[in-house]
């Protein structure tokens, strides 16, 4: 029987291995992790993270050949293969701070396999990493000497969240690169036939290593391009009276632009878009590319842009002034079906209306309130000058509250702002909102889910992103 371990139980290392697990009931997968907490859930009916689906998975293997553990050493020492999902934030200190990968626990990773290690391994990179990463980890896999053969591959990971578990059974893609040399292309093999028990071959694609990791990098660059693209293109449609969503539809019917990932938004948010883009800026800063580093930079430059002219539109269409008013806001994670909020365009947002002295009141199906009041609190590091932190912003009770459905949130409001594009948000009863609120009632659209035209009906004041006011 393969056995595999792999170090992280995140969002990638979580689902992706449980997917394993049931699509190869010959495989016995272990995912291992320093965060006890976090192994607790996983092994509880309370899963650690919200992802359609997942439940499904994991209760069907769990028990059987899947198994989460904080036995880390245990578990790597007895794998054929191990994968490494753990988190590869952006530094904040130092050498590259605000655009470099923080690689302090892949190190540590990479170190703690090589102590334990008694039997050959094929060590897979599932993390996103910057281009020549495998070089580094293999230097300090064999560090010691102690003659176990390390094969190093790069699988990276291209699920979205929220779609986890559907883009994990039917992936447009199985990436995998590898060193070509004897060993590195049986190591291919082997990670080829664990995918081929589920996934076409002709979907698998073979690599050398270095093409693997800066395609990742490649691919969340391209998409987050396409963003702030047509987020760009919302602000024009604002100042001429073009639609953007006419606009994307009409530029995506074109095959070779295609329909997808054309939806304007108050701006992209997730652990990765900004924090990948910024680790190629800095690789190619560093490869003196200064021209096609500032190139990529302008795409979260906009995103930044497109954030704080929300903000602008908010407090100018409420004459200028939001203090002391109430203001819903419907929607905190960085995107519908997933309690996610790392780097959610609703911390800015919120700051920048605290930062006016609003009175805010939030509601999200699925991000608690423990976890909006940790992110309003932390300072905001600004990736553009590293040395600056702005300062905390005041959530005190007065100025946050929280309410458990978006009826209590919108109550007395003097304005509503969508910023997540949760599917209950479509189907509110929009006059029982009306009634509810202060006049004139505003709503600003971030995620362009209301009809404009039946809540001009009702009598708000609407602003969606990219649309004629
Ligand atoms: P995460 O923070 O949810 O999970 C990482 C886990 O690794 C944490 O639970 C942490 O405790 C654990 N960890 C860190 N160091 C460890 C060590 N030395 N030993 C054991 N456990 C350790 O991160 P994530 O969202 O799952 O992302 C992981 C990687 O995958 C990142 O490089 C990210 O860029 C990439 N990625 C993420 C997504 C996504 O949708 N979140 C998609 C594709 C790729
Ligand atoms: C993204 C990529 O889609 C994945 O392929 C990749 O694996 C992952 O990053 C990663 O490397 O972490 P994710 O961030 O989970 O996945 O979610 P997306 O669906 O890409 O959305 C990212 C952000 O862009 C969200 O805030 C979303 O609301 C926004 N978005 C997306 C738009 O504003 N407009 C769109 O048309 C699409």
């Amino acid at each position: 029987m393969v056995k595999i371990c792999c170090i992280g139980a995140g969002y990638v290392g979580g689902p992706t291995m449980a997917v394993i697990a049931l699509k190869c009931p010959k495989i016995e997968v272990v995912v291992v992790d320093i965060a006890t907490p976090r192994i607790t859930a996983w092994n509880s009916d309370h899963l650690p993270i919200y992802e359609p689906g997942l439940d499904e998975v994991v209760k069907e293997c769990r028990g059987k050949n899947l198994f989460f553990s904080t036995d880390v050493e245990k578990h790597v020492s007895e794998a054929d293969i191990v994968f490494v999902s753990v988190n590869t934030p952006t530094k904040t200190q130092g050498l590259g701070a605000g655009k470099a990968a923080d690689l302090t626990y892949w190190e540590s990773a990479a170190r703690m396999i090589a102590d334990v290690s008694k039997s050959d391994k094929i060590v897979v990179e599932k993390s996103t990493v910057p281009v020549k990463t495998a070089e580094a980890i293999e230097r300090i896999l064999t560090h010691n000497n102690k003659g176990i053969n390390f094969t190093i591959l790069s699988n990276p990971e291209f699920l979205a969240e929220g779609t986890a578990i559907k883009d994990l059974f039917n992936p447009d893609r199985v990436l995998i690169g590898g060193r070509e040399t004897p060993h590195g292309q049986k190591a291919i093999e082997s990670l080829r036939d664990v995918y081929a028990h589920w996934v076409p071959k002709d979907r698998i694609i073979c690599t050398n290593l270095w093409s693997a990791e800066l395609s990742k990098l490649a691919a969340n660059a391209f998409l987050a391009q396409r963003i702030s693209s047509v987020n760009a293109m919302s602000a024009l449609c604002e100042a001429t009276g073009a639609d953007v969503s006419q606009v994307s539809h009409s530029i995506g019917t074109d095959s070779r632009i295609g329909p997808k990932f054309l939806s304007a938004s108050v701006g992209f948010g997730g652990s990765c878009f900004q924090k990948d883009i910024l680790n190629l800026v800095y690789i190619c800063e560093c490869n003196g590319l200064p021209e096609v580093a500032n190139y990529w930079k302008q795409v979260v430059k906009v995103n930044d842009y497109q954030k704080s002219r929300f903000v602008n539109r908010v407090v100018s269409s409420m004459f200028n002034t939001v203090s002391t008013k109430k203001i819903a806001i419907l929607g905190f994670a960085f995107k519908k079906d997933t309690g996610d909020t790392r780097e959610t365009p609703a911390i800015d947002v919120c700051k920048g209306l605290l930062g006016d002295k609003a009175k805010l009141s939030i509601y999200d199906p699925q991000v608690t309130e423990s976890q909006i009041t940790k992110d309003l609190s932390m300072k905001k590091y600004d990736w553009d000058h590293p040395a600056h932190l702005q300062p905390p912003s005041p959530t005190s009770k007065k100025e946050v509250s929280f309410a458990f459905d978006a009826y209590e949130a919108v109550k007395d409001a003097h304005g509503v702002c969508i910023l997540t594009e949760w599917d209950e948000f479509k189907n509110l009863d929009y006059q029982k909102v009306f009634d509810n609120m202060q006049k004139p009632a505003f709503i600003f659209d971030g995620r362009n889910v209301v009809d404009v035209k039946k809540l001009r009906e009702i009598g708000f004041i609407v602003y969606s992103i990219g649309k004629p006011l």
